[in-house]
């Protein structure tokens, strides 16, 4: 998948701008706070929706303006050109178009383009707590198939409603509610196990691929490990686990068990790497998470996703960068950096920015 040109009008700090991209390396050169991660959002905003750095809709809009237009060209792997425009507004109202084509649910747009972003904050994919993990977890299922981001959103609404009739109940429910949190628990946990198995599936194949991609980055053999064992998934599946919780889920008003409370654990040497990876350890594990999983990614659709490196090489010793830049997977990728570019880069074209604009 290839971007071919970006167009961005109030969008973050952008009032108006083009970006042309090379189908290989682009440098996105910039000064601190010009845009640079601003363009890593929006791109990646069109394949996820969602801002990688967690902001709401609103914060996209540049500052005094209405809404915010995103506009791309994007080479389908089967050699499509499509355009995709998408319109954000305040009100959360957001619009698609694909060939001028006005969709019906934004969430069709899911799948058009694929981004594979890196940034710094991702660090936490290591050191912040499970729900960084799940959402890597989940994004990488939905970037392997479709069919996840619809389980994904119905896992989500019935742990909601679980929880909001157990709240209701106040500690113990009449017979009407025993009925009502049944129904909820089957379908909890029908949904709840085959998400699960999903899971587990994913990080099986994962951690070997992320053990690779880390081998490459530091330069030895490093043992690391993905392991997801949420205690649920033992015999009699999310239905006994949701049945031996029940008393306490009713105590407390909320699902304790599930897997909207599972987590990733992450080994380097054996050792949890949250509590006991060095820093650069951390940083070059989320890193190979991302690697690993854009691998796979791209294994799966038979074309690369577009690889978006947000300011990693600041983030890197000198040896791993450079072995960053020699291993880059194949495919398209968009580099940022603040500072100058090492010589092991060799970008097929660069773009340099400043205050939201393109420098000629
Ligand atoms: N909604 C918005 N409207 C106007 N300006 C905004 C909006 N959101 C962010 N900005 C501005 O965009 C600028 C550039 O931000 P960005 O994070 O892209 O910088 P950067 O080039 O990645 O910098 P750094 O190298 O420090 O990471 C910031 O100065 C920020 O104040
Ligand atoms: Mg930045």
């Amino acid at each position: 998948m290839i971007v071919h040109r970006l167009e961005l009008v109030d969008f973050r700090n952008y009032q108006e701008a083009s970006f042309d991209f090379h189908p290989g390396i682009t440098a996105v050169v910039g000064l601190n706070g010009q845009g640079k991660t601003n363009l890593a959002e929006a791109l990646a905003y069109l394949a996820s929706l969602d801002s990688f750095r967690g902001a709401p809709g609103d914060a996209l809009i540049r500052a005094g303006a209405d809404q915010a237009v995103v506009r791309a060209t994007v080479v389908q792997p089967d050699g499509r050109e499509v355009l995709v425009e998408l319109e954000l507004s305040r009100q959360g109202r957001n619009r698609v178009q694909v060939n001028k084509q006005r969709l019906g649910r934004t969430r069709d747009l899911l799948g058009v383009m694929r981004v594979t972003v890196f940034s710094p904050d991702d660090l936490q994919l290591v050191k912040g707590g499970p729900g960084e993990r799940r959402r890597f977890m989940d994004d990488t299922l939905v970037a392997l198939a479709l069919k996840y981001d619809a389980m994904r959103l119905e896992l989500d609404r019935v742990v909601k409603q679980r929880n909001t009739l157990l709240k209701q109940a106040g500690g113990k429910l009449d017979d009407a509610g025993e009925v009502t949190l049944e129904v909820w628990d089957a379908k909890l946990a029908d949904i709840g196990d085959r998400f699960g198995h999903a899971r587990a599936v994913l990080i099986a194949r994962l951690s070997p691929v992320v053990a690779e991609a880390y081998e490459q980055l530091a330069d030895r053999p490093t043992p690391i490990e993905l392991r997801y064992e949420p205690p649920w998934r033992g015999s009699g599946g999310l239905a006994a686990a949701l049945a031996a919780a029940r008393t306490d889920d009713l105590r407390r008003g909320v699902s304790t068990v599930g897997p909207h409370r599972d987590d990733v654990e992450l080994f380097v040497n054996g050792m949890p790497a949250r509590t006991h990876a060095s820093q650069g350890e951390q940083r070059t594990l989320a890193l190979a998470l991302r690697l690993g999983a854009h691998r796979m990614v791209a294994e799966k659709a038979g074309s690369a996703p577009v690889l978006v490196l947000d300011d990693v090489l600041s983030e890197l010793d000198p040896t791993r960068c450079t072995a960053l830049l020699r291993h880059l997977p194949p495919g398209q990728v968009v580099l940022t950096t603040a500072g100058v570019l090492p010589d092991a880069a060799h970008p097929d074209s660069i773009v340099r920015i400043a205050a939201g604009r393109v420098e000629p």
